[in-house]
């Protein structure tokens, strides 16, 4: 237990003041108090400890901890010493207790929240996640390489050899933070003054990260299948940079066919853009296997190609580790930045890692998880998937849904607001206002699947014309 022994309390004792010592001592502590440095319960440091750390005579601190005993703010109690009165808790609240909005929210009924971005993480902590950890803990803090942990970078390359068909040394690997940490890497290693073409509908939170860094964000059409790629900007009007997402759109779902790919590379290679490949759900698939990474029909020398990864999905954002492979020609100067900016991921969490991924734990969990949110998939797909007003976009992997709906964006979002559920809306992934259909994006993966199911039911209520007549169309459509 914490007492006001440990804490080093500012007492001021002043020799030239015409107040007595012991009242001087005593007007010092009701100050502590009542500030908030000394909490009800606690109890007051040793009268002899005291003494000798203020210079002052034991007798001293007796006369002071007795007057305030007189006053009520301490409490003498037997086997426990002296103490600061619990009884003035109600006066002087602890600092960590609720703040005020807590105190007075009334109770309101349980939100679904639906907003997508959570994976479940309840059963990633299992026996395997907590030996990976108490290992890492135990080894002795060494300093760290700038890329980040040759063993954590080797299970790493090992990992994109497996799930995404990309053979590359693991030398072409930099640990990050995440996909936007990487993005940031890789721009702080640009400069500033950048061009950063994005996917239109895109990741709004990578989409935030060039402006940040000094650089420009040139949205880039999508279709059904992901990024158009036969018409991307040429010569002195050519982004330096393109991040897409062409295993899994986001949020659209699509799937950018190998023809896209390629004609991608060969505009990347003839215009020096380049291809930040965010590669973040692929281990996530449901329907059929993915297709290899785009760094995989990518030159691993002279190539354009730096895929971002991250274990976001797989095991939670909280987790904070990711990756970056890059090119040979790419990898000194991102090192050089790296070890600018320093290495974000700890020791512990890195050995935690390259243990989890070695152990073949990280390949178990991603089955588990896969089967578990096949079952959710076909939840949404059995409750969403037949609505008159909504329609469902592909699904076929990730953690998301699309539900398109002719019904007004704001309107859905509150009308399933009422319904007790949160979602996002699909106008917040447009970089300018949607031309196309509006709808919600839903996360299917962070709840109980019981709170899911209850939350998609919701959703589909919402959908309903509450009049039964025909419902209005957005603004602005015919
Ligand atoms: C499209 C997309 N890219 C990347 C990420 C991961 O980003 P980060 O690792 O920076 O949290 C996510 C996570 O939700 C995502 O949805």
């Amino acid at each position: 237990m914490r007492t006001a022994g440990d804490v080093t309390l500012a007492l001021v004792i002043d020799r030239t003041d015409p107040r007595p010592l012991p009242r001087q001592l005593a007007d010092e502590l009701r100050t502590a108090i009542g500030s908030g440095l000394v909490i009800a319960g606690e109890p007051v440091p040793a009268s002899r400890a005291l003494a000798q750390r203020l210079g002052v005579s034991r007798g001293t601190v007796v006369a002071a901890y007795d007057q305030l005993l007189a006053e009520g703010y301490l409490l003498g109690r037997v086997g426990h010493g002296t103490v600061v009165n619990p009884a003035l808790r109600e006066v002087h609240p602890p600092s960590t207790s609720r703040g005020p909005a807590e105190q007075t929210a009334p109770t309101r009924a349980r939100v679904v929240d639906l907003r997508p971005g959570q994976p479940w993480t309840a059963d990633v902590v299992n026996a395997g996640w907590r030996a990976a950890w108490r290992r890492a803990a135990a080894r002795p803090l060494a300093p760290l390489p700038v890329a980040g942990l040759p063993e954590l970078r080797t299970e790493i390359a090992d990992h994109l050899r497996r799930m995404r068909g990309v053979r590359r040394a693991a030398d072409h690997v930099l640990v990050t933070a995440g996909a936007r940490d990487g993005l940031g890497l890789l721009l702080a290693m640009l400069g500033t003054g950048r061009t950063v073409g994005v996917e239109d509908p895109g990741y709004p939170s990578l989409r935030r990260v060039p402006p940040r860094l000094g650089s420009s964000v040139m949205p880039l059409p999508t279709d059904d299948a992901g990024l158009v790629c036969d018409d991307l900007p040429t010569g002195s009007d050519a982004p330096h940079v393109v991040v897409v997402t062409p295993s899994h759109q986001y949020p659209l779902g699509g799937s950018l066919p190998v023809a896209r790919r390629q004609a991608l590379l060969d505009w990347a290679r003839s215009e020096h853009v380049v291809i930040v490949e965010d590669d973040y759900d692929s281990e996530l698939r449901y329907t059929s296997a993915p297709l290899p990474a785009l760094a995989a029909l990518d030159d691993p020398d002279d190539g354009c190609v730096v895929t971002l990864g991250t274990f976001a999905k797989t095991l939670g954002p909280g987790l904070g580790v990711g990756f970056l492979l890059a090119p040979d020609r790419l990898v000194d100067e991102l090192r050089r930045t790296r070890s600018d900016l320093g290495q974000p991921v700890s020791q512990v969490a890195q050995w935690a890692m390259a243990d989890y991924l070695a152990s073949g734990e990280l390949r178990r969990h991603t089955q588990r998880m896969r089967r578990e949110y096949r079952r959710r998939r076909a939840l949404v797909l059995q409750l969403l998937g037949d609505l008159p007003e909504a329609r469902v976009k592909a699904m076929d992997g990730g953690l998301h849904a699309v539900l398109e709906s002719e019904i007004p964006e704001s309107e859905l979002i509150s009308r399933i607001r009422q319904g007790g559920v949160v979602v996002a809306g699909l106008a917040d992934y447009w970089s300018r206002p949607s031309p196309g259909a509006g709808g919600i994006v839903l996360g299917y993966g962070g709840v109980p699947i019981d709170e899911l199911r209850t939350g998609l039911e919701a959703i589909a209520e919402a959908t309903r014309d509450p009049d039964g007549a025909s419902i209005g169309t957005r603004p602005g459509t015919p």
